[in-house]
């Protein structure tokens, strides 16, 4: 069959690369298609332009190339209603719709959601005027958690350490500091604990875990300086061990699922649940309506099942059918290569050089790259994800490495310590 992938990240390099290698598209009819892709993507697909911002040429797109199957990259076409268009169209589509996305296109949705299910996650306040946020203070003690509520391209998120620091940043909220998305803030009591993330797969009924993954949110070493997208990441998570996935699929995925079906919203596509490991047992932080970027580099790694059948049976509402996803038991570790001055403003145009960063069998995603005559340049502000697998964190840390450091590009950095909580517990043994 044909398949579209839309998005142009390390995420997307990452589903193309393991999407080429579907049994869907083994034929020589078959074709990946990729709007708009990157200089990486365009070694699995052929890249084409498309503005999904207008449902109608995607589906024109589709109608004109049989498309058999849709996959959404990114939140921002979910969250739009982009797999509601496609779907009223007759085509398959990989991705929630627009109200199944609200779980992370709305915090005070979920917020509620995990309320009405009796889902563990931090108390809360929905506030939708500075004077009420700055009086809901009240109930909470610091450090404060303050949410913009909409899509703010993960920059929504304040932890102040005063009350005079939290009282500030709700006025740049409701100053319009986010747009729209601020409009609503949630406040939220403080959780303390290590962070994870858990995947799985759903068409709606059946539920599919799919990994879990860890990634390193600040700019620098050590897990100091600004939040980023994401430095790095690493799966599986050995912190998420079989007893507390177990947890977490019972007392929070499932529930999440059955309701939002139970309620007429049924979720289809990845749920990405972002966890606190608090004492009381794992919390849900927020959830994702996506993979995550870059924690998708590293469980498509690791993936041993057939991704464009499992993406398939999700748009079908067949998951039910499908065996259990299969993943190696090794792991896999991503470095992100980013420009300098991010995540300020990233220098653009940085030469790359590969050079043999592949030769010792790790794959380089390409995140924010394109192409000038036949010289490769950087593009964005994280650039490349060098991945890597071992026998643990310490030995795909190792690999990972030794590929950025055969990389010719000068006008980039990386995090060295990628990995490092798990590294130090595998010295310890
Ligand atoms: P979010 O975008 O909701 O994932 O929040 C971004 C980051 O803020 C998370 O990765 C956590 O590190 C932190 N965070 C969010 N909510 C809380 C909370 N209730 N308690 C402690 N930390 C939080
Ligand atoms: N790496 C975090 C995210 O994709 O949201």
């Amino acid at each position: 069959m044909n398949i579209l992938l839309l998005g142009s990240g390390g995420r997307e390099h990452a589903l193309a690369w393991k999407l080429a290698q579907s049994r869907l598209l083994a034929g020589d009819e078959d074709r990946l298609y990729a709007a708009p892709g990157n200089p990486g993507i365009a070694d699995h697909a052929q890249c084409i332009d498309l503005d999904t911002a207008d449902h109608g040429a995607v589906i024109a797109f589709c109608e004109g190339e049989r498309i058999g199957l849709v996959v959404i990259g990114p939140e921002a076409p979910l969250v739009d209603g982009l797999a509601d268009s496609l779907r009223e169209a007759g085509i398959a589509v990989f991705g929630p719709s627009k109200a199944a996305a609200q779980l992370e296109g709305s915090k005070g949705f979920t917020k509620d959601l995990c309320e009405r299910a009796g889902i563990p996650t931090a108390g809360y306040v929905r506030t939708t005027s500075l004077d009420e946020a700055v009086r809901a203070l009240d109930t909470f003690a610091a450090p404060y958690v303050l949410k913009a509520d909409g899509l703010a391209a993960g920059k929504g998120v304040v932890i102040a350490a005063t009350r005079e620091e939290a009282e500030a940043a709700l006025a740049d909220m409701f100053g319009g500091q986010f747009g729209e998305a601020g409009a609503e803030v949630v406040i939220e009591e403080f959780m303390e604990g290590e962070e994870a993330s858990f995947f799985a797969l759903t068409d709606g009924a059946t539920i599919l875990p799919f990994g879990t993954a860890q990634d390193h949110k600040r700019v620098g070493d050590g897990d100091v300086g600004p939040n980023t997208g994401g430095m790095g990441a690493y799966s599986p998570a050995p912190v998420l061990d079989a007893t507390l996935c177990g947890e977490v699929l019972e007392r929070i995925v499932v529930p999440t699922v059955k309701t939002m079906a139970d309620e007429g919203m049924p979720y289809s596509g990845v749920l990405y649940a972002g966890l606190m490991l608090t004492e009381e047992g794992p919390k849900l932080i927020e959830y994702n309506c996506r993979f995550g970027d870059p924690e998708c580099q590293v469980l498509m790694m690791r993936l041993e099942s057939d991704l464009g059948e499992l993406m398939l049976a999700c748009a079908n509402n067949a998951l039910g059918a499908q065996p259990p996803v299969k993943r190696s038991r090794q792991t896999a570790l991503t470095v992100v290569m980013a420009a300098n001055g991010y995540p300020g403003t990233p220098e653009k145009g940085g030469a790359i050089d590969l050079g043999e960063a592949e030769a010792g069998g790790a794959k380089v995603f390409h995140a924010g790259t394109k192409r000038e005559g036949e010289q490769l340049v950087a593009s964005g502000g994280r650039v490349l994800n060098v991945t890597a697998m071992g026998d643990n964190v310490t030995a795909a840390q190792k690999a990972a490495y030794e590929a950025v450091d055969a990389i010719d590009f000068p006008t980039a950095f990386c995090r060295r310590d990628i990995g490092w909580r798990e590294i130090e517990r595998e010295a310890k043994g």
